[in-house]
């Protein structure tokens, strides 16, 4: 199979990346990225050798590149995204352009080259905040920021693909991933390599939000899952089961690395901030996918991935990451 990887240099494209090549020794790459701040080729560095592997610098609004890249591909997974919700707060203007735009650009060249599996990876932001129950893929999407708003605009897309054209298309809907190689701008890897680094932890409002953890590794699995086994059409939610507040995980964390709790900043609340998601699963687990990592174990696992890879995260955190972590936090 010929699979066509969009935003594989980012964290969990490029776990996907490394997971395909190594689980199907037949299976080509192509991986297009715009290398955004975001995107990482020392994320795959350890692919660079590999003779089915492809990267391709290329943004998935140019449709004369993304025309190029999908001739001969049996799938497209789209992970390219602006991803990051307090930057759509600050500036909503790329999210519309990738999430949205660019998922449109990716569906017209699936439809023009006849692929076989489009699969676009969503989140569980598109349903909005619950505070009791979970949601099913049925539920109405009630998106609070403008990035849960733009995933949902593509999202709605890809439907229509299907519906209209008969595109073989496939949705999964995952909660927060945490694990190696994620942007130190999102809660675990920030609080991590504050921590590391003697600097705050700065926890928006009271710390009661609650999300639902799954580790990288057990997402990529169910996308696998469902680019081989799902049903076109069918969107399916991936969470891990592990719904935690994020004062459980910022104290966690400052318990793994030995640090005080005194390191805790409460900082102004995110505006829109949404207080929990939660998610039902049943229908990827009919496929059989499980997740197989124990959360305690997995975000110590993690922890010590920050800890013995500080060249990879040391760079990101002086270059463009210090401004923008001055920016939202006001420090340096
Ligand atoms: P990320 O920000 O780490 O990576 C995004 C990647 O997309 C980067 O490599 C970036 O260079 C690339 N990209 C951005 N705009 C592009 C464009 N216009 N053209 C080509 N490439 C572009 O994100 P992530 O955390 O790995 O998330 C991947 C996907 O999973 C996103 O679609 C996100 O919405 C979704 N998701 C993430 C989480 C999470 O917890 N991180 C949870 C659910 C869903
Ligand atoms: P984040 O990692 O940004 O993921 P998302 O907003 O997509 O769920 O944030 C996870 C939770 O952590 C969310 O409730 C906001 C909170 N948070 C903080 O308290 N402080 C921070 O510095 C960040 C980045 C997030």
């Amino acid at each position: 199979m010929k699979i066509l990887v969009t935003g594989g240099a980012g964290f969990i494209g490029s776990n996907f990346v490394r997971l395909i090549l190594s689980k199907y020794p037949d299976y080509e790459v192509v991986n297009l990225d715009l290398l955004t701040y975001a995107g990482n080729l020392e994320n795959l560095r350890d692919a660079e050798q590999n003779e089915r592997y492809r990267f391709m610098r290329g943004d998935i609004r140019d449709e004369a590149i993304v025309n190029e890249v999908m001739a001969g591909m049996d799938a497209v997974v789209n992970f390219a995204a602006e991803s990051h919700v307090d930057r759509s707060i600050g500036g909503p203007a790329d999210f519309i352009q990738t999430d949205v735009f660019g998922t449109f650009v990716l569906l017209e060249a699936a439809r023009r080259h006849g692929v076989s599996r489009y699969l676009q990876i969503s989140t569980d932001e598109v349903y909005g905040s619950i505070e009791d129950g979970t949601f099913t893929e049925e539920d109405r999407l009630e998106p609070s920021s403008p990035y849960s708003a733009s995933k949902a605009g593509g999202d709605m897309q890809v439907m229509a693909y299907h519906t209209t054209y008969g595109l073989p298309t496939l949705i999964t809907r995952s909660s927060n991933n945490f694990g190696p190689y994620q942007y130190p701008e999102k809660i675990i890897p920030l609080f991590i390599t504050n921590a590391m680094e003697g600097k705050e932890l700065p926890l928006y409002g009271d710390g009661m939000n609650v999300r639902d953890w799954i580790y990288v590794a057990d997402n990529c699995e169910g996308v696998d899952t469902v680019l081989h086994r799902g049903e076109p059409g069918q969107i399916y939610n991936i969470g891990g089961g592990n719904e935690k507040t994020n004062l459980y995980i910022t104290k966690k964390i400052l318990e793994i690395l030995g640090k005080p709790e005194s390191m805790i900043r409460p900082v102004a609340d995110r505006l829109g901030h949404d207080f929990r998601y939660s998610i039902d699963c049943s229908k990827v687990k009919a496929l059989g996918w499980e997740p197989a990592h124990n959360f305690e174990e997995a975000l110590q696992e993690t922890v010590n991935w920050y800890l013995d890879n500080r060249w990879w995260w040391e760079k990101i955190k002086s270059g463009e990451f210090a401004q923008y972590y001055q920016r939202q936090y006001g420090e340096k």
